[in-house]
């Protein structure tokens, strides 16, 4: 059973094809040179990859406008080397999940081709359509300031189609039983050649009501739960991981009471508070957002990140929060993007300063779910901000210090590659971490492996005690008669924690320490005090247990 629901505790970490390793020359990243990587992946320890979007497609968004849901972008490779990928991945015990692209197609898809050309045509009605633009087009839009409406009209279909996110990605009317049918039988597709699930985006547009006119959609989240049947009958562990940015009221209805709508929920809510607290050093609303999304079914779960392909979406901040994370990590104009977000990776946020990217790291791999790594991260990868919108924070993979970081042995890489500035790959590349066995690299590693260990995060109940230090969040997981208690200091400063045995309920007094030789032993009264670091965090074993031991009671 525990082995069963593997997404509980995997290590998921999210790859782009294109900008991963060339294999032939030709500039572009490849299935073949992603094969080749796997080594690497299973080396850091990775047991899921999620594969953006591969598909045929104008690319005109990242791959998120699909052409062909059936192949694989010739520029990537063929059906054969993704499935010789599948099987690579097999052999080392990695899953694979893809982003499962059901929102919408691109205008260059042959459904929408015939829809437009042809009002008569089947497809016709797989598209959003109204005679007139709807009085509230203007409302809605994904990304404001670069789109403006969510309905354009089309010369060739005389008729105005609906489309949440950018002008060449039409919605598909997702109502209509025959695309439902067809999400279905992509999913069936690429089951049977090898992967685990899928990265559903944009859920809730996916299951909302679409129309001219409709002011407050209703979302059917039953659609959800045909999803998860369909893919149980084909494969019974096969998963999806939703990208949601829900409010956490509405999670339940995502999850399903009965826990038969999605397994996976991107925890958006945590990733904003967990920014605030970053910035601020006050962790009160994560603390906050943590209790809100408490509740998921059993067999549910949140994925937890950092940073991912997109900005880093505020919007659910108020605003005087998301001034605050605005000023400590990208106080500038060119660093923020759609009035709501931040659109720089993770280290030089941080300002490439190790304790702080530790301090953020370690929180994701202890925070109540499932990691999810954005490539690059672990080498503490940085942005180019000269790339429009999202662009700059999804530049090429920095192998090496050789010309074009060894990501292409061509002179005319087709994806961005960063080679100045104290993030380019001179300075930031795996040959030379791999080396150094106090790089971040290998501490990622180590800390993977120690996460993989501690199976109480992505199983137990958590608790976040209350240790009066500010800056200090405490989580306390308790499971099958196991516990563990994680500790970061958000601050800048040093401190020192005490906690009462009550608290920690350390009951034979020992605090196992999971990453150093330093135990903390209680001193009178069975209290423990704990000297935390600037940006310090510690991963303690509660009462002396040894887990290793014990694995065979659980
Ligand atoms: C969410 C994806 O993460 C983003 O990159 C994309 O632009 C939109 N969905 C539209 O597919
Ligand atoms: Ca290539």
């Amino acid at each position: 059973m525990i082995d069963d629901l593997w997404y509980k505790n995997a290590i998921v970490y999210c790859v782009s094809v294109g900008t991963y390793m060339d294999s032939n020359g030709d500039g572009i990243g490849d299935f073949e040179g992603l094969t080749r990587r796997l080594d690497y992946l299973h080396g850091l320890g990775v047991t899921t990859i999620w594969l953006m979007p591969f598909q045929p497609s104008p690319r005109r968004d990242n791959g998120y406008d699909i052409a062909d849901y059936y192949g694989v972008d010739p520029r990537y490779g063929t059906l054969g080397d993704f499935v010789e990928f599948a099987h690579g991945c097999k052999q080392r015990g990695i899953r694979v999940i893809m982003d499962l692209v059901a929102n919408h197609t691109s205008d260059q898809h042959p459904w929408f081709q015939q829809a437009r050309s042809d009002p008569k045509s089947p497809y016709r009605d797989w598209y959003v359509w109204a005679d007139k633009k709807p009085a509230d087009a203007d409302k809605g839009v994904v990304f404001p300031g670069v789109q403006d409406s969510t309905w354009t009209r089309d010369k060739q279909a005389k008729a105005y189609y609906f489309h949440r996110f950018y002008e060449f990605q039409p919605d598909l009317n997702t109502a209509n039983p025959h695309v439902q049918a067809e999400i279905l039988k992509i999913m069936g597709f690429w089951l049977q050649l090898g992967v685990c699930g899928f990265r559903m985006d944009a859920v809730p547009f996916v299951i909302a009501e679409k129309g001219a006119n409709i002011r407050e959609p209703a979302a059917n989240y039953d659609m959800l739960r045909t999803f998860r049947e369909f893919l149980q009958w084909r494969q019974g562990d096969a998963i999806i991981l939703a990208e949601a940015n829900i409010p956490p009221e509405l999670s339940m209805e995502y999850f399903g009471a009965d826990g038969d709508r999605l397994h996976m929920i991107f925890n958006f809510a945590v990733n904003q508070a967990l920014f605030h607290a970053l910035a601020t050093a006050d962790t009160s609303l994560l603390a906050e957002a943590l209790e809100q999304t408490r509740q998921h079914p059993a067999t549910g779960q949140w994925g937890q990140f950092l940073r991912n392909h997109d900005e880093l979406d505020l919007g659910r901040l108020k605003p005087e929060q998301r001034q605050a994370v605005f000023a400590a990590f990208g106080p500038e104009k060119s660093m923020q993007l759609y009035d709501r977000g931040i659109r720089r990776r993770l280290a030089p946020m941080l300002q490439g300063d190790r304790r702080r990217l530790e301090l953020a790291t370690s929180l994701m791999l202890t925070l109540p779910g499932t990691p999810v790594f954005r490539y690059g991260d672990e080498i503490g990868m940085g942005d180019d901000l000269s790339l429009p919108e999202r662009e700059c924070a999804r530049t090429t993979m920095q192998w090496s210090d050789e010309p074009m970081g060894g990501f292409t042995r061509s002179t005319e890489p087709k994806r961005p590659v960063i080679a100045e500035g104290p993030f380019g790959f001179a300075h930031v590349n795996v040959a030379q971490q791999r080396r150094d066995p106090q790089s971040l690299l290998n501490w990622t590693e180590r800390m993977i492996r120690m996460r993989k260990e501690v199976p109480e995060i992505g199983w137990g109940e958590f608790s976040v005690l209350d240790t009066d230090v500010p800056g200090v969040l405490a989580i306390r997981y308790d499971w099958r008669n196991n516990s563990v208690l994680m500790l970061h200091n958000l601050r800048a400063e040093a401190c020192e924690v005490r906690l009462d045995p009550e608290v920690s309920g350390s009951h034979d007094g020992l605090l196992i320490n999971l990453l150093s030789e330093e135990h903390s032993r209680p001193e009178e009264q069975r209290r423990h005090r704990i000297l935390l670091e600037p940006y310090g965090y510690r991963w303690f074993r509660i009462g002396g247990l040894d887990y290793l031991l014990r694995r065979d009671e659980i």
